[in-house]
């Protein structure tokens, strides 16, 4: 992947800094599990007793539950399967071989499974170590030492801990920002291996066509095995190791649901932004969510592009195509929603209460300030940022750049202290390694040639003079790609390794912009660190005030430790006078076969789909039609992926994949309105399994008889 790997200026800001949340409508809530106790599952339509769902004691729900990678997965069988998304296993599945994603893949027998090597973690215990984490922290501090002590105190813990827990990855996770803390034990499964997968256009029908849209009519889901020591113990990949024995497996209730049912996810959720202030969304309005999808569009057009006629060159940009486009769309479905709802509003009626109270309530008079450090900081983000955001984007995305700034900051080292060379060497070593790859020269070429054309084009007064020294971009770009070396990697690499002060030495119009704004970039850096810390130790007091204020319903933000949210099987308006039912059925994908690229079907898989007397237990009873994919009002958010939808006996009844275009805005606030997540029902499941690829011997391990 090309996105966010280099960090030589702070990018926090893409993702925007902080994590924590505030319950908008009552009902939302991606709960923790030292939260369950609050929440009356029962009433909800809960047929299970919640010890049932976590008992710290004892075994249940929550064993079957593991983080495969970025998404969620949980233990189908007591020997080891896991059952997630297509798209959760992809990657590294095609990095073993692209045609096992192109053709599907069924494992016959365990000798026949495929090494992928996606780490699986189980929670195994939390403890909450708030006090710990927060001794001797104070609201005076200054923000920089703050978060330092902070982060010094994770740390002791977070090594006492692995002393008495040997074995186990211990993490300490910040639940409401720099308020509360929890410690969690996870185990770590290494030995993964791929048992089933679908052919991907099946897996992932619609493809970007359908990514974040409701309906949906593809079968995204997989099966992998997690396998450990012959002992018991996770390891690393050998052919000696058995498959794992979960404490717990998810049965399958593949009898069929209804509109209206109650269903619960457990998964791993990675962020939301619900406890920000409104200067925090305004931000997102203003700046980042058009900004980024912008640049990522143009990335992705030019990509498209350069690969039209050239099929080796389009599989080189897929990845980068889907992971770009996914954040692109969800952006624009972001902004849409902003637009039609009152969230802002909302949001900021809601901020000018909260601010009132500091004015009047003498027990809040303490936090006076508050508002107004939150407003400037935010206004300085605001106010640099058509410039930052290109500089910035120079160092991420255009290696070339990335090297030159590099190669600049080591020459002005190399010119204060001549005797550090080796040391300058062994550090520019390091970060090239890390982040100088080149992946294709000539898109990576064309982006420093558009930002730099964007950079000649900002305000004046925001325009640094170096822009203006460069000329006409197009003559100065044609000019520079005729000398330059910097797109060469090996050239730059062995020089480096090589001749170090001839590499300092190495001079072309590129590295000469990047010296003349070293300085700048610096500030930026440093800037961003500043208003970062700032921010985080703003945010406890806003958070304290809020919850004083709102009194309920107040969960922490997504911050990828295990949640459970639930809700029921609901249809929905997206919208003004359309209806979405909460089902999709077979019928879709054969409307859709083949009538544009993203719907491809063969003839013989379309034949494989076309079963004669299908059993009554793959249809709707209502319709008569194979169900494929459904829909429910349940608090989901990115890495949630893979997760399993469990109905009123915590029986599996689907995969969760993705939600709604409208519910892009979910990371923002829920709403029984527009947040709808999408699963694939676990009877298309079983039907895909056994009718396009024979795997009857995979769904009895399930525990299914057909
Ligand atoms: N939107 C879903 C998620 O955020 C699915 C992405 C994978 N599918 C795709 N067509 N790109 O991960
Ligand atoms: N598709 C997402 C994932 O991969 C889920 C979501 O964002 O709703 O986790």
């Amino acid at each position: 992947m090309r996105q966010a790997f280099r960090t030589l200026l702070t990018v926090t800001t893409l993702a925007a800094c902080g994590a924590i949340t505030l319950s908008f409508r009552t009902d939302e809530g991606m709960f923790p599990l030292s939260a369950l106790q609050g929440v009356d599952l029962a009433k909800a339509g809960l047929r299970i007793p919640k010890e049932a769902i976590f008992n710290p004691n004892g075994v249940s729900l929550t064993n079957a539950l593991v983080r495969l990678g970025g998404c969620t997965g949980s233990f189908v069988s007591d020997e080891g399967l896991v059952i997630t998304n297509h798209h959760c296993v992809e990657g590294a599945v095609s990095r073993v071989n692209i045609n096992y994603i192109e053709q599907g893949f069924t494992a016959k027998n365990r000798g026949e499974e495929i090494p992928v090597n996606i780490p699986c973690r189980i929670t195994m215990s939390y403890q909450d170590v708030s006090e710990q984490v927060l001794e001797g922290i104070s609201n005076d501090m200054d923000p920089a030492e703050r978060s330092k002590a902070i982060g010094e105190h994770i740390k002791r813990i977070v090594e006492a801990d692995k002393k008495s827990n040997p074995g186990l990855s211990i993490e300490i996770s910040e639940m409401f920002t720099g308020r509360s803390y929890t410690l969690f034990r996870y185990m770590t499964l290494q030995d993964t291996r791929l048992v089933y997968v679908p052919p991907v256009n099946i897996g992932q029908f619609g493809d970007e066509t359908d990514n974040w849209v409701w309906p949906r009519h593809n079968a995204d889901f997989s099966i992998v095995r997690a396998y450990v020591s012959p002992n018991g113990k996770p390891a690393a990949y050998s052919p000696d190791n058995v498959p794992f024995k979960p404490a717990k497996h998810l049965e399958i209730n593949a009898k069929g649901t209804k509109e209206g049912d109650f269903v619960f996810i457990m998964g791993y959720p990675g962020r939301t932004f619900r406890h920000q202030p409104y200067e925090f969304l305004r931000y997102q309005q203003e700046c980042m969510l058009p900004a980024v999808s912008n640049w990522f569009g143009w990335q992705i057009n030019m990509m498209k592009k350069l690969g039209e006629n050239n099929k080796a060159r389009y599989a080189n940009f897929y990845d980068d195509i889907q992971g770009l486009s996914n954040t692109e769309k969800n952006f624009r479905g972001k902004m849409q929603g902003l637009r039609r709802t009152t969230l802002l509003q909302e949001k900021q009626a809601e901020d000018a209460r909260l601010e009132g109270l500091t004015q009047t309530a003498p027990e809040w008079m303490k936090y006076d300030k508050l508002f107004p450090e939150i407003r400037e900081t935010y206004q300085a983000r605001i106010g640099e940022f058509p410039r930052n955001f290109l500089l910035q984007r120079l160092v991420n995305d255009v290696p070339q750049f990335y090297l030159a700034v590099m190669l600049a900051r080591g020459r002005k080292e190399y010119a204060a202290n001549k005797t550090k060379l080796a040391e300058i060497q062994k550090s520019l070593l390091e970060e090239a390694n890390k982040a100088y790859r080149i992946e294709d020269v000539e898109f990576e070429e064309l982006c420093l040639k558009e930002l730099l054309q964007r950079c000649a084009m900002l305000p004046s007064g925001m325009r640094p003079a170096e822009f203006d020294r460069l000329g006409n971009v197009d003559q100065w770009f044609a000019d520079w790609k005729k000398k330059t070396r910097l797109s060469d990697t090996a050239a730059m690499m062995g020089l480096l390794r090589n001749s170090p002060a001839k590499f300092l030495a190495y001079k072309d119009g590129l590295t000469e912009l990047a010296t003349a704004l070293l300085p700048l970039l610096i500030q930026i850096e440093q800037n961003d660190v500043q208003r970062d810390n700032l921010l985080r130790s703003l945010l406890p007091r806003y958070i304290e005030l809020k919850e004083f204020d709102r009194k309920e319903g107040f969960t922490p933000d997504a911050n990828s430790t295990l949640r459970l949210t639930y809700g029921n099987i609901k249809g929905y308006t997206p919208n003004d006078g359309e209806w979405n039912a909460p089902y999709t059925t077979l019928d879709g994908v054969f409307e859709k076969a083949n009538t544009e690229h993203d719907y491809t079907l063969t003839r013989e898989q379309a034949d494989k789909l076309r079963v004669k007397d299908v059993p009554p237990m793959y249809k709707d009873p209502r319709s008569g039609k194979v169900v494929v994919a459904f829909l429910y009002n349940l608090d989901t958010t990115g890495g949630n992926s893979g997760s399993p939808v469990l109905d009123a006996d915590g029986r599996l009844i689907g995969v969760n994949f993705d939600r709604a275009w409208t519910a892009t805005l979910n990371d923002f606030a829920w709403s029984s309105e527009y947040s709808r997540s999408i699963g694939v029902d676990i009877r298309y499941v079983l039907y895909v399994m056994k009718y396009v690829s024979g795997a009857d011997h995979v769904i009895s391990e399930l525990g299914v008889s057909l």
